[in-house]
Protein backbone atom coordinates (compact mmCIF):
# COMPACT_ATOMS: atom_id res chain seq x y z
CA UNK A 1 0.00 0.00 0.00
CA UNK A 2 1.05 3.43 0.06
CA UNK A 3 2.54 4.91 2.84
CA UNK A 4 2.30 8.54 3.63
CA UNK A 5 4.68 10.49 5.93
CA UNK A 6 3.60 13.33 8.02
CA UNK A 7 6.56 15.19 9.84
CA UNK A 8 4.34 16.58 12.71
CA UNK A 9 7.52 18.17 14.48
CA UNK A 10 4.85 19.16 17.28
CA UNK A 11 6.79 20.54 20.66
CA UNK A 12 4.30 22.70 22.53
CA UNK A 13 2.54 19.14 24.31
CA UNK A 14 4.83 19.77 27.05
CA UNK A 15 7.49 21.91 28.81
CA UNK A 16 10.91 19.80 27.71
CA UNK A 17 11.83 20.44 24.48
CA UNK A 18 13.54 18.03 21.80
CA UNK A 19 10.34 16.15 19.99
CA UNK A 20 10.78 18.50 17.15
CA UNK A 21 13.76 16.39 16.18
CA UNK A 22 11.76 13.68 16.34
CA UNK A 23 10.65 13.40 11.94
CA UNK A 24 14.26 13.96 11.43
CA UNK A 25 15.62 11.17 13.36
CA UNK A 26 12.50 8.84 12.07
CA UNK A 27 13.89 9.73 8.34
CA UNK A 28 17.36 9.00 9.89
CA UNK A 29 16.77 5.80 11.31
CA UNK A 30 15.78 4.57 7.88
CA UNK A 31 11.73 4.40 8.21
CA UNK A 32 11.06 5.23 4.45
CA UNK A 33 13.88 2.44 3.55
CA UNK A 34 12.56 -0.34 5.75
CA UNK A 35 8.61 0.67 4.61
CA UNK A 36 10.15 0.37 0.58
CA UNK A 37 11.76 -2.92 1.80
CA UNK A 38 8.32 -4.30 2.29
CA UNK A 39 7.10 -3.06 -0.75
CA UNK A 40 4.74 -0.43 -0.01
CA UNK A 41 5.29 2.93 -1.95
CA UNK A 42 6.39 5.51 0.38
CA UNK A 43 5.31 9.49 0.09
CA UNK A 44 7.23 11.57 2.65
CA UNK A 45 4.94 14.73 2.32
CA UNK A 46 8.23 16.31 4.83
CA UNK A 47 7.26 18.16 7.85
CA UNK A 48 4.47 20.77 8.52
CA UNK A 49 3.72 23.63 10.76
CA UNK A 50 1.53 24.76 12.78
CA UNK A 51 -1.62 26.62 11.15
CA UNK A 52 -1.25 30.88 12.42
CA UNK A 53 -2.26 31.38 15.68
CA UNK A 54 -2.58 33.96 18.75
CA UNK A 55 1.09 34.42 20.72
CA UNK A 56 1.21 32.15 23.99
CA UNK A 57 1.71 33.79 27.20
CA UNK A 58 2.72 32.24 30.36
CA UNK A 59 -0.75 30.91 31.99
CA UNK A 60 -1.24 27.59 33.71
CA UNK A 61 -1.45 26.15 30.21
CA UNK A 62 1.34 25.17 28.41
CA UNK A 63 1.45 26.91 24.43
CA UNK A 64 -2.14 26.33 24.19
CA UNK A 65 -2.46 28.60 21.27
CA UNK A 66 0.42 26.83 18.82
CA UNK A 67 -1.26 23.60 20.17
CA UNK A 68 -4.15 24.74 18.65
CA UNK A 69 -2.58 25.54 15.42
CA UNK A 70 -1.40 22.19 15.10
CA UNK A 71 -4.99 20.90 15.37
CA UNK A 72 -5.87 22.45 12.89
CA UNK A 73 -3.23 21.81 10.36
CA UNK A 74 -2.77 18.43 11.30
CA UNK A 75 -6.73 17.58 11.26
CA UNK A 76 -6.40 18.84 7.71
CA UNK A 77 -3.42 16.88 6.88
CA UNK A 78 -5.01 13.48 7.91
CA UNK A 79 -8.09 14.33 6.06
CA UNK A 80 -5.95 14.95 2.75
CA UNK A 81 -4.31 11.87 3.63
CA UNK A 82 -6.34 9.37 4.74
CA UNK A 83 -7.97 8.85 1.17
CA UNK A 84 -4.95 8.40 -0.63
CA UNK A 85 -2.89 5.99 1.79
CA UNK A 86 -1.90 5.37 5.24
CA UNK A 87 -0.68 8.46 7.11
CA UNK A 88 2.19 7.97 9.80
CA UNK A 89 2.83 11.02 11.26
CA UNK A 90 6.21 11.18 12.57
CA UNK A 91 5.92 12.84 16.30
CA UNK A 92 6.35 15.43 17.67
CA UNK A 93 4.80 14.93 21.08
CA UNK A 94 1.75 13.23 21.79
CA UNK A 95 -0.14 16.90 21.09
CA UNK A 96 -0.06 16.26 17.73
CA UNK A 97 -3.18 13.13 18.09
CA UNK A 98 -5.22 16.29 18.84
CA UNK A 99 -5.57 16.51 15.34
CA UNK A 100 -4.12 13.24 13.84
CA UNK A 101 -6.98 11.75 15.46
CA UNK A 102 -10.05 14.24 14.85
CA UNK A 103 -9.26 14.25 11.37
CA UNK A 104 -9.14 10.64 11.39
CA UNK A 105 -12.53 10.66 12.81
CA UNK A 106 -13.78 13.43 10.47
CA UNK A 107 -12.57 11.22 7.54
CA UNK A 108 -14.06 7.96 9.30
CA UNK A 109 -17.84 9.76 9.20
CA UNK A 110 -17.68 11.13 5.83
CA UNK A 111 -17.20 7.26 4.52
CA UNK A 112 -19.68 6.07 7.08
CA UNK A 113 -16.96 3.93 9.34
CA UNK A 114 -16.77 4.02 12.51
CA UNK A 115 -13.36 5.01 13.97
CA UNK A 116 -11.50 3.06 16.07
CA UNK A 117 -8.36 4.08 18.67
CA UNK A 118 -5.61 1.97 19.83
CA UNK A 119 -3.44 3.92 22.44
CA UNK A 120 -0.59 2.08 23.30
CA UNK A 121 1.28 4.34 26.40
CA UNK A 122 1.94 4.44 29.99
CA UNK A 123 -0.14 7.00 30.35
CA UNK A 124 -4.23 7.94 29.30
CA UNK A 125 -3.87 11.05 28.10
CA UNK A 126 -7.76 11.75 29.54
CA UNK A 127 -7.15 15.37 30.66
CA UNK A 128 -8.78 18.31 29.51
CA UNK A 129 -6.50 21.27 30.32
CA UNK A 130 -8.94 22.11 33.01
CA UNK A 131 -8.31 18.76 34.95
CA UNK A 132 -4.79 18.81 34.14
CA UNK A 133 -2.03 19.14 36.83
CA UNK A 134 0.82 20.10 34.83
CA UNK A 135 -0.65 22.09 31.63
CA UNK A 136 0.86 19.90 29.78
CA UNK A 137 -1.51 19.27 26.60
CA UNK A 138 0.15 16.31 25.54
CA UNK A 139 -1.57 14.71 28.43
CA UNK A 140 -5.01 15.84 26.64
CA UNK A 141 -5.34 13.94 23.03
CA UNK A 142 -8.05 11.20 24.29
CA UNK A 143 -9.98 14.39 26.00
CA UNK A 144 -9.99 15.84 22.98
CA UNK A 145 -10.93 13.45 20.70
CA UNK A 146 -13.92 11.68 22.65
CA UNK A 147 -15.32 15.15 23.45
CA UNK A 148 -14.68 16.02 26.72
CA UNK A 149 -15.53 19.61 27.74
CA UNK A 150 -12.77 22.52 28.62
CA UNK A 151 -11.20 22.66 25.00
CA UNK A 152 -12.27 26.19 24.50
CA UNK A 153 -10.93 27.95 21.43
CA UNK A 154 -9.92 24.23 20.14
CA UNK A 155 -11.50 23.09 16.64
CA UNK A 156 -14.53 21.77 17.36
CA UNK A 157 -15.18 18.08 17.57
CA UNK A 158 -17.94 17.18 15.41
CA UNK A 159 -17.44 13.47 15.35
CA UNK A 160 -16.07 12.48 19.33
CA UNK A 161 -14.29 8.91 18.96
CA UNK A 162 -17.15 6.74 21.07
CA UNK A 163 -15.29 5.60 24.21
CA UNK A 164 -16.53 1.97 23.30
CA UNK A 165 -14.01 2.22 20.50
CA UNK A 166 -10.88 3.09 22.55
CA UNK A 167 -8.38 0.64 23.69
CA UNK A 168 -5.69 1.60 26.18
CA UNK A 169 -2.46 -0.84 26.56
CA UNK A 170 0.58 -0.40 28.92
CA UNK A 171 -1.06 2.16 31.52
CA UNK A 172 1.01 2.48 34.67
CA UNK A 173 1.07 6.29 35.08
CA UNK A 174 -2.51 7.59 35.34
CA UNK A 175 -3.10 10.97 37.38
CA UNK A 176 -6.02 11.04 39.61
CA UNK A 177 -8.46 13.28 37.97
CA UNK A 178 -7.88 11.03 34.82
CA UNK A 179 -8.49 7.94 37.13
CA UNK A 180 -11.52 9.10 38.26
CA UNK A 181 -12.67 10.29 35.07
CA UNK A 182 -11.87 6.72 33.26
CA UNK A 183 -13.22 4.67 35.87
CA UNK A 184 -16.95 5.78 34.58
CA UNK A 185 -16.00 5.54 30.73
CA UNK A 186 -16.57 2.20 28.48
CA UNK A 187 -12.72 3.46 27.44
CA UNK A 188 -11.47 -0.26 27.40
CA UNK A 189 -8.15 0.25 30.06
CA UNK A 190 -5.47 -2.27 30.03
CA UNK A 191 -2.81 -1.15 32.25
CA UNK A 192 0.62 -3.18 33.15
CA UNK A 193 -0.40 -5.31 35.32
CA UNK A 194 -3.18 -7.10 32.97
CA UNK A 195 -0.61 -7.38 30.24
CA UNK A 196 1.99 -9.25 33.11
CA UNK A 197 -1.04 -11.44 33.83
CA UNK A 198 -2.76 -11.84 30.64
CA UNK A 199 -0.39 -11.45 27.96
CA UNK A 200 -0.78 -8.54 25.47
CA UNK A 201 -2.15 -11.04 22.74
CA UNK A 202 -5.28 -11.85 24.50
CA UNK A 203 -6.53 -7.95 25.12
CA UNK A 204 -5.24 -7.06 21.79
CA UNK A 205 -7.02 -10.01 20.00
CA UNK A 206 -10.13 -8.88 21.56
CA UNK A 207 -10.18 -5.41 20.47
CA UNK A 208 -9.17 -6.15 16.84
CA UNK A 209 -12.09 -8.76 16.77
CA UNK A 210 -14.51 -5.64 17.69
CA UNK A 211 -13.04 -3.33 15.02
CA UNK A 212 -13.27 -5.96 12.65
CA UNK A 213 -16.73 -6.94 13.39
CA UNK A 214 -17.86 -3.47 13.30
CA UNK A 215 -15.91 -2.89 9.89
CA UNK A 216 -13.92 -0.18 11.57
CA UNK A 217 -10.81 1.98 10.58
CA UNK A 218 -8.22 1.90 13.20
CA UNK A 219 -5.66 4.55 14.48
CA UNK A 220 -2.81 3.50 16.18
CA UNK A 221 -1.12 5.66 18.43
CA UNK A 222 2.77 4.54 19.77
CA UNK A 223 3.83 6.59 22.70
CA UNK A 224 7.82 5.58 23.16
CA UNK A 225 7.08 5.58 26.77
CA UNK A 226 4.79 2.32 26.03
CA UNK A 227 8.06 1.11 26.06
CA UNK A 228 10.45 0.24 28.96
CA UNK A 229 12.63 3.24 29.42
CA UNK A 230 16.00 0.41 29.35
CA UNK A 231 15.10 -0.46 25.70
CA UNK A 232 13.22 3.07 24.40
CA UNK A 233 15.13 6.23 26.91
CA UNK A 234 14.17 9.01 24.50
CA UNK A 235 11.31 9.61 25.72
CA UNK A 236 10.73 13.14 28.63
CA UNK A 237 8.44 11.34 30.43
CA UNK A 238 9.59 7.92 31.34
CA UNK A 239 8.09 5.42 33.62
CA UNK A 240 9.73 1.91 34.61
CA UNK A 241 7.84 -1.32 33.87
CA UNK A 242 6.71 -0.76 30.67
CA UNK A 243 6.11 -3.45 27.56
CA UNK A 244 9.33 -5.35 26.40
CA UNK A 245 10.36 -5.13 22.59
CA UNK A 246 8.61 -8.56 22.36
CA UNK A 247 5.35 -7.25 23.21
CA UNK A 248 5.98 -4.21 21.08
CA UNK A 249 6.89 -6.48 17.96
CA UNK A 250 4.36 -9.30 18.50
CA UNK A 251 1.48 -5.84 19.22
CA UNK A 252 2.68 -4.49 15.97
CA UNK A 253 2.79 -8.32 14.03
CA UNK A 254 -1.09 -8.66 15.13
CA UNK A 255 -2.27 -5.64 14.08
CA UNK A 256 -0.26 -5.82 10.47
CA UNK A 257 -2.23 -9.47 9.83
CA UNK A 258 -5.52 -8.07 10.82
CA UNK A 259 -5.18 -5.51 8.19
CA UNK A 260 -7.13 -3.29 9.88
CA UNK A 261 -5.17 -0.11 10.35
CA UNK A 262 -5.30 2.86 8.36
CA UNK A 263 -3.27 5.17 10.06
CA UNK A 264 -0.51 5.08 12.76
CA UNK A 265 1.14 7.78 15.23
CA UNK A 266 4.87 7.49 16.08
CA UNK A 267 4.95 10.04 19.31
CA UNK A 268 6.81 11.46 21.67
CA UNK A 269 10.44 10.68 20.39
CA UNK A 270 12.98 12.67 22.23
CA UNK A 271 16.08 12.53 19.80
CA UNK A 272 17.85 14.84 22.63
CA UNK A 273 17.27 12.09 24.58
CA UNK A 274 18.29 8.99 22.98
CA UNK A 275 21.38 6.71 22.84
CA UNK A 276 22.87 6.36 19.80
CA UNK A 277 19.60 6.62 17.91
CA UNK A 278 18.43 3.23 19.81
CA UNK A 279 14.81 4.67 20.57
CA UNK A 280 14.54 5.89 16.94
CA UNK A 281 15.89 2.55 15.59
CA UNK A 282 13.18 0.61 17.69
CA UNK A 283 10.25 2.87 16.39
CA UNK A 284 11.43 2.10 12.86
CA UNK A 285 11.77 -1.73 13.77
CA UNK A 286 7.91 -1.75 15.35
CA UNK A 287 6.92 0.45 12.23
CA UNK A 288 8.06 -2.28 9.79
CA UNK A 289 6.78 -4.57 11.88
CA UNK A 290 3.07 -3.10 11.83
CA UNK A 291 3.42 -2.93 8.40
CA UNK A 292 4.59 -6.20 7.83
CA UNK A 293 8.40 -7.62 8.37
CA UNK A 294 8.37 -10.87 9.26
CA UNK A 295 11.05 -13.60 9.98
CA UNK A 296 9.39 -15.84 7.91
CA UNK A 297 6.39 -15.79 5.78
CA UNK A 298 4.43 -18.81 7.24
CA UNK A 299 4.53 -19.81 11.37
CA UNK A 300 7.47 -21.38 12.58
CA UNK A 301 5.42 -22.99 15.52
CA UNK A 302 4.02 -26.07 13.55
CA UNK A 303 7.03 -28.90 13.45
CA UNK A 304 4.92 -31.90 13.26
N1 LIG B 1 -0.53 12.75 33.02
C1 LIG B 1 0.67 13.57 32.93
C2 LIG B 1 0.28 14.99 32.60
O1 LIG B 1 -0.83 15.25 32.25
C3 LIG B 1 1.64 13.00 31.95
C4 LIG B 1 1.15 13.02 30.53
C5 LIG B 1 2.15 12.36 29.67
N2 LIG B 1 1.67 12.34 28.34
C6 LIG B 1 2.40 11.95 27.32
N3 LIG B 1 1.86 12.05 26.13
N4 LIG B 1 3.61 11.51 27.47
O2 LIG B 1 1.11 15.87 32.65
MN1 LIG C 1 7.46 23.26 24.87
MN1 LIG D 1 1.05 9.86 25.44
MN1 LIG E 1 3.03 8.64 27.60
Amino acid sequence: QTCILIGAPVDSGKRRDGCLMGPDALRTAGLARALGDLGHRVEDRGNLAPAPHAPDGDGPLHQPNRTIGWTQTLGTAAQEALPNGLPIFLGGDHALSLGSVAGAAEHAARVGRPLFVLWLDAHSDYHTPETSGSGNLHGTPLGYVTGRAGFDGFPPVPNPVPQENICIMGLRSVDRAEREALQTTRIRLHDMRDIDENGIARPLTAFLDAVARAGGMLHVSLDVDFLDPAVAPAVGTTVPGGATVREGHLAMEMICDSGLMTSLDLVELNPFLDERGRTAQLLVDLAASALGRRVFDRPTRAFD
